[in-house]
Protein backbone atom coordinates (compact mmCIF):
# COMPACT_ATOMS: atom_id res chain seq x y z
CA UNK A 1 0.00 0.00 0.00
CA UNK A 2 1.34 3.32 -0.72
CA UNK A 3 1.33 5.87 2.50
CA UNK A 4 0.99 9.03 0.30
CA UNK A 5 -1.06 9.22 -2.93
CA UNK A 6 -0.22 12.43 -4.70
CA UNK A 7 -4.05 14.75 -4.07
CA UNK A 8 -4.97 17.48 -6.11
CA UNK A 9 -5.42 19.77 -3.15
CA UNK A 10 -1.42 19.76 -2.76
CA UNK A 11 -0.54 21.44 -5.52
CA UNK A 12 0.12 24.97 -4.49
CA UNK A 13 -0.60 25.97 -8.80
CA UNK A 14 3.28 26.36 -9.84
CA UNK A 15 4.89 23.48 -11.30
CA UNK A 16 8.37 23.41 -10.53
CA UNK A 17 7.07 23.62 -6.68
CA UNK A 18 4.46 20.93 -7.18
CA UNK A 19 7.38 18.65 -8.86
CA UNK A 20 9.91 19.25 -5.56
CA UNK A 21 7.02 18.50 -3.45
CA UNK A 22 5.97 15.57 -5.64
CA UNK A 23 9.62 14.38 -5.30
CA UNK A 24 9.72 14.60 -1.63
CA UNK A 25 6.32 12.60 -1.42
CA UNK A 26 8.26 9.80 -3.67
CA UNK A 27 11.16 9.81 -1.10
CA UNK A 28 8.11 9.05 1.79
CA UNK A 29 6.72 6.44 -0.27
CA UNK A 30 10.18 4.82 -1.26
CA UNK A 31 10.92 4.47 2.68
CA UNK A 32 7.83 3.35 3.68
CA UNK A 33 7.67 0.65 0.70
CA UNK A 34 11.49 -0.56 2.16
CA UNK A 35 10.21 -0.50 5.56
CA UNK A 36 7.93 -3.02 4.82
CA UNK A 37 5.97 -5.35 7.32
CA UNK A 38 8.59 -7.02 9.11
CA UNK A 39 9.05 -4.59 11.94
CA UNK A 40 10.75 -3.92 14.64
CA UNK A 41 10.66 -0.90 17.05
CA UNK A 42 13.91 -0.02 15.81
CA UNK A 43 13.29 0.17 11.85
CA UNK A 44 9.86 2.07 12.59
CA UNK A 45 12.18 4.38 14.77
CA UNK A 46 14.68 4.55 11.72
CA UNK A 47 12.06 4.61 9.01
CA UNK A 48 10.75 7.91 10.72
CA UNK A 49 13.83 9.54 11.39
CA UNK A 50 14.38 9.41 7.33
CA UNK A 51 11.50 11.15 7.02
CA UNK A 52 11.97 13.58 9.64
CA UNK A 53 15.79 14.07 7.81
CA UNK A 54 14.09 14.70 4.49
CA UNK A 55 11.32 16.84 5.38
CA UNK A 56 13.70 19.12 7.46
CA UNK A 57 15.84 19.36 4.32
CA UNK A 58 13.10 20.38 2.72
CA UNK A 59 12.03 23.06 5.06
CA UNK A 60 15.76 24.31 5.32
CA UNK A 61 15.76 25.03 2.07
CA UNK A 62 12.31 27.13 1.94
CA UNK A 63 13.55 28.84 4.53
CA UNK A 64 16.61 29.72 3.13
CA UNK A 65 15.09 31.43 0.09
CA UNK A 66 12.91 33.08 2.12
CA UNK A 67 15.56 34.54 4.23
CA UNK A 68 17.64 35.27 1.03
CA UNK A 69 14.28 37.19 -0.08
CA UNK A 70 13.42 38.77 3.44
CA UNK A 71 9.97 37.27 2.95
CA UNK A 72 7.90 39.28 5.24
CA UNK A 73 5.76 36.09 6.75
CA UNK A 74 9.08 33.88 7.41
CA UNK A 75 8.12 33.36 10.93
CA UNK A 76 4.69 32.14 10.49
CA UNK A 77 5.78 29.82 7.90
CA UNK A 78 8.59 28.60 9.70
CA UNK A 79 5.72 28.47 12.82
CA UNK A 80 4.04 25.81 10.61
CA UNK A 81 7.03 23.83 9.49
CA UNK A 82 8.01 23.43 13.43
CA UNK A 83 5.02 22.28 14.20
CA UNK A 84 4.69 19.28 11.85
CA UNK A 85 8.59 18.64 13.05
CA UNK A 86 7.61 18.55 16.40
CA UNK A 87 4.57 16.14 15.87
CA UNK A 88 7.28 13.88 13.80
CA UNK A 89 9.44 14.23 17.27
CA UNK A 90 6.55 13.18 19.40
CA UNK A 91 5.67 9.82 17.16
CA UNK A 92 9.44 8.81 17.29
CA UNK A 93 9.50 9.30 20.99
CA UNK A 94 6.04 7.46 21.05
CA UNK A 95 7.59 5.09 18.96
CA UNK A 96 10.78 4.31 21.20
CA UNK A 97 8.06 4.19 23.84
CA UNK A 98 6.90 1.14 22.04
CA UNK A 99 4.01 2.09 20.31
CA UNK A 100 2.76 0.88 17.03
CA UNK A 101 2.92 2.47 13.83
CA UNK A 102 -0.29 2.78 12.23
CA UNK A 103 0.17 3.26 8.74
CA UNK A 104 -3.11 4.65 7.47
CA UNK A 105 -3.25 6.93 10.29
CA UNK A 106 0.47 8.37 9.53
CA UNK A 107 -0.44 8.36 6.15
CA UNK A 108 -3.56 10.62 7.21
CA UNK A 109 -1.91 12.57 9.29
CA UNK A 110 1.03 13.35 6.73
CA UNK A 111 -1.47 14.27 4.14
CA UNK A 112 -3.82 16.30 6.21
CA UNK A 113 -0.66 18.31 6.88
CA UNK A 114 0.68 19.02 3.53
CA UNK A 115 -2.77 19.86 2.11
CA UNK A 116 -3.05 22.27 4.89
CA UNK A 117 0.74 24.20 4.66
CA UNK A 118 1.77 24.11 0.68
CA UNK A 119 -2.24 25.73 0.08
CA UNK A 120 -1.54 28.38 2.51
CA UNK A 121 2.07 28.91 3.51
CA UNK A 122 4.24 27.22 0.51
CA UNK A 123 1.57 28.68 -2.05
CA UNK A 124 1.99 32.23 -0.58
CA UNK A 125 5.49 32.03 -0.63
CA UNK A 126 5.89 30.68 -4.10
CA UNK A 127 3.38 33.32 -5.11
CA UNK A 128 5.42 35.68 -3.98
CA UNK A 129 8.64 34.56 -5.30
CA UNK A 130 7.09 34.86 -8.77
CA UNK A 131 5.84 38.09 -8.40
FE1 LIG B 1 7.28 23.11 0.57
FE1 LIG C 1 6.82 25.38 3.64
Amino acid sequence: MTLLLWQDNFSVGIAEVDHEHRELIGLINALHAALGTERSGERVEAFLGEIYADISAHFALEERVMRERRYDALAEHKADHERLLDQLRDMMDAQADGAVLDDARFGGELAEWFTGHFRTHDARFHRSLAR
